[in-house]
C-alpha cells in the first residue's frame, strides 16, 4: 500500500552510489544500513581523518560482527566491508545519486554542507537530512536546486528502528520525493511522509515527553522515581536511558529548537543544561552486580 502522500513511484531515480556527511552516530549507522540492504558503495566523509578513520572502523566491526554471528559468510563479510569507505574529499561524491548528511545539528553548519556538497554533484543528486529538528525548507535554501532536498530521519539504533520520517519541504519535487520513498522500501523501513515542521513528529512527542521527567525532577522528584513513573507505559527503555542512547546534547538541541518554536508548550531544562555542558553522557551507571544507581556527579549537578 502507497503510504499517504507518498509520490508516483515510477519517479523515483536509480541508487547506485551513496555519500554521508559525518561518520557519528548516526552516520555510521546508516553507512552500514545504506550498504547492506542497497549493495551499493557508500562514501563518509568528516572534518579530519581520524573522525572518518572511526567511522570507517565502526561499520567495518559491526560487518565483522555479523559474519561472526553467522548472518553474514566471510566473502559477504569482505564484500559489505568494500563497499563502504571513507574519505576527506566531498569530490569523492561526484557520481553518487544520494548523499545524506548527519553532521552537527546546527542549521549555518547544515547549509555550508549542502553548499559544498551542490558543489560536486549532478543536478539531480538527492541532498538528505537526518536532521532531528530543524527546517528542511531553511537549509535548503540558498542552493542552486533546492528541488532536491529532503528530510530523512532515521531513529537509534538505526539498523533496529523500523520507522523513517520523510520530510517534504517547500520546494521538494515529486522525483526526490518518489527517490527517497524508494530508498526507504530498500532499506526496509516504514516510511511515512511528515510536514516539515520543527522536529516533525515522533521528535515532538518525546521531547516533550522526556521535558516532563526532567522537569518532575528539577521539582524533585527523586530521578529513580521519575525514570520509573513512566513503566505503566510499557516502553522499551526508560526515558533517561533513552537519553543516553540518543546523545544528551542532540536531546537539548531539539527541546532548544522546540523552545524557539513553542515556548509556551517546550521548556529546557537549566539542569539539562549543565548536564550536557559538563560533558556527561549517562545518568545512570551500572555496578558489576547490575545495580542501578544515579552517577553521583549528575545529582551534584542538579539544582
Ligand atoms: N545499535 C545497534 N543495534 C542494537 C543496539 C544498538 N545500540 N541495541 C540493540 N541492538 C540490536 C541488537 O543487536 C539486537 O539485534 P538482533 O536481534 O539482530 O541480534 C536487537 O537490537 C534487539 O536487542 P536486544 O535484544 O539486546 O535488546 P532489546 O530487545 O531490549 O532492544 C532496543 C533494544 C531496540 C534499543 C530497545 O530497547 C528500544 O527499542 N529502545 C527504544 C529506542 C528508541 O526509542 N529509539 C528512538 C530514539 S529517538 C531518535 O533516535 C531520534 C533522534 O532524532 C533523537
Amino acid at each position: 500500500r502507497r503510504p499517504a502522500g507518498a509520490p508516483d513511484k515510477s519517479l523515483a531515480r536509480p541508487v547506485t552510489k551513496v555519500g554521508i556527511v559525518g561518520a557519528g552516530l548516526m552516520a555510521s549507522q546508516m553507512a552500514l544500513l545504506f550498504a547492506r540492504q542497497l549493495k551499493v558503495p557508500v562514501v563518509l566523509t568528516d572534518i579530519d581523518q581520524s573522525r572518518v578513520d572511526k567511522g570507517v572502523g565502526y561499520v567495518h566491526d559491526e560487518i565483522d560482527k555479523l559474519g561472526a554471528k553467522g548472518r553474514l559468510s566471510p566473502d559477504g563479510v569482505n564484500r559489505l566491508k568494500a563497499l563502504v569507505s571513507g574519505s576527506l574529499d566531498k569530490a569523492a561524491f561526484a557520481d553518487a545519486d544520494f548523499v545524506i548528511e548527519a553532521v552537527f545539528e546546527e542549521l549555518g553548519v547544515k547549509q555550508r554542507v549542502f553548499a559544498e556538497v551542490e558543489a560536486h554533484v549532478s543536478a539531480e543528486c538527492v541532498l538528505a537530512t537526518n536532521t532531528s529538528s530543524l527546517s528542511i525548507t531553511e537549509m535548503a535554501a540558498g542552493l542552486a536546486h533546492p528541488e532536491r532536498v529532503v528530510g530523512f530521519h532515521f531513529f537509534n539504533p538505526v539498523a533496529v528502528m523500523p520507522l523513517l520520517e520523510i520530510i517534504r519541504a517547500d520546494r521538494t519535487d515529486e522525483a526526490t520525493l518518489a527517490t527517497a520513498f524508494a530508498v526507504g522500501k530498500a532499506l526496509r523501513k516504514s516510511s511515512v511522509l511528515v510536514k516539515d515542521a520543527p522536529a516533525f513528529v515522533v521528535n515532538r512527542l518525546l521531547t516533550r515527553f522526556m521535558g516532563e521527567v526532567v522537569a518532575a525532577i528539577d521539582e524533585g522528584t527523586p530521578f529513580e522515581v521519575a525514570d520509573r513513573a513512566t513503566e505503566p507505559l510499557g516502553l522499551p527503555m526508560s526515558p533517561l536511558v533513552l537519553l543516553q542512547l540518543v546523545g544528551a546534547p542532540v536531546a537539548l538541541h531539539v527541546a532548544e529548537t522546540m523552545h524557539r518554536a513553542y515556548p509556551d508548550r517546550f521548556g529546557v531544562s537549566e539542569n539539562m543544561r549543565r548536564f550536557v555542558e559538563a560533558g556527561k553522557t549517562a545518568v545512570w551507571t551500572w555496578d558489576s552486580a547490575g545495580n542501578q544507581s544515579v552517577d553521583p556527579e549528575v545529582a551534584a549537578l542538579w539544582r
